[in-house]
């Protein structure tokens, strides 16, 4: 087929179909996408709020705070800590810091740190219980320091693992260093999720489909959401300036999940393992930093 490809004359009926010439009506009329900023695009289509590099620097810096805290927890996490002690030092060393606990009174949560045991998935509450030999733990810290967000997890073996714990959390934290990889310009979310969950499936386990990363930075949960499943090509397409987090949580056995009666505590229908590792990341010109790096 031969496409039309004449200009339209000054005198021709405009294109527009207003039945005006052209010349007396767009002929001189910028269009929308000639002006419209790629942030304000985002903000319109997507609801995403793209950050700019001081807003980048400002999450940077709760990054690096989150991730000082990390390693003060480390250093409790023997079999006799309680969760609650886990809460006592995040809380304590991000205030002394200068910064909020973001988890506190989030929709109502009531502590200042998501401490995860063994089959639960996510947003355990700190509390009596007693860490033991064997047990995983996923820690969850989210500080906001100067107003900015940093969001952060990982997943800790407390004492001796055994076989099965460490074919997960390794699985689990394979799937956040290949999200990470599909994480660059043109790209876009459903690419991640398709990586995570066609590695975390060929390794004989399963992709929580209820919780997703989200973009952070402004707020605690900003838009847009990051599957950890989906198919390639779906969902946004990923900019520079695009701060997200990717958190896959992986679960041993079934994918199904179900909250408890303190409304928050998230666990395993089956009662299998589940573990997760979460960073915030930005979008660069080719490719993605972490603002909360640790080894993957
Ligand atoms: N930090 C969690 C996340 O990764 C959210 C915790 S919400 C809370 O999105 F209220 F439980 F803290
Ligand atoms: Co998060
Ligand atoms: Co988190």
């Amino acid at each position: 087929m031969t496409r039309n490809l004449k200009k339209t004359g000054r005198n021709d009926p405009c294109p527009c179909g207003s039945g005006l010439k052209y010349k007396n009506c767009c002929m001189n009329k910028v269009t929308q996408s000639q002006t419209e900023s790629l942030a304000d695009k985002y903000l319109r289509i997507h609801k995403i709020r793209l950050k700019e590099p001081k807003d980048i620097e400002g999450i940077r810096a709760s990054g690096t705070l989150v991730m000082a805290t990390f390693e003060e927890v480390k250093k409790i996490l023997v079999p006799g800590t309680t969760t609650e002690e886990i809460n006592t030092l995040v809380h304590g060393f991000t205030v002394k810091n200068g910064a909020v606990p973001a988890p506190l009174n989030y929709n109502g949560f009531p502590k200042s740190v998501c401490t995860s045991v063994n089959d639960v998935v996510c947003h355990g509450i700190p509390g009596d219980y007693v860490l033991k030999d064997g047990d995983i733990l996923d820690v969850d810290i989210t500080t906001i320091l100067n107003g900015y967000y940093a969001d952060c997890n990982q997943t800790f073996f407390i004492g001796t693992p055994s076989t099965d714990a460490r074919h997960l959390v390794d699985v689990t934290r394979e799937c956040l260093k290949r999200g990470k990889e599909m994480a660059l310009p043109g790209n876009t979310t459903g690419d991640i999720g398709w990586t995570i969950q066609h590695y975390a499936e060929a390794q004989g386990c399963s992709v929580v489909r209820e919780l997703v990363g989200h973009g952070v930075g402004f707020s605690f949960h900003e838009a847009p959401e990051v599957a950890h499943f989906g198919k390639r090509g779906h969902g946004v397409e990923l900019v520079p300036g695009m701060v997200f987090t990717i958190e896959p949580m992986i679960n041993l056995g079934a994918r199904h999940v179900r909250t408890l009666d303190d409304h928050w505590t998230v666990v395993t229908k089956d009662g299998s393992l589940s573990a997760q590792f979460e960073q915030t990341f930005v979008i660069t010109e080719d490719g993605c930093e972490s603002l909360t790096p640790f080894e993957l």
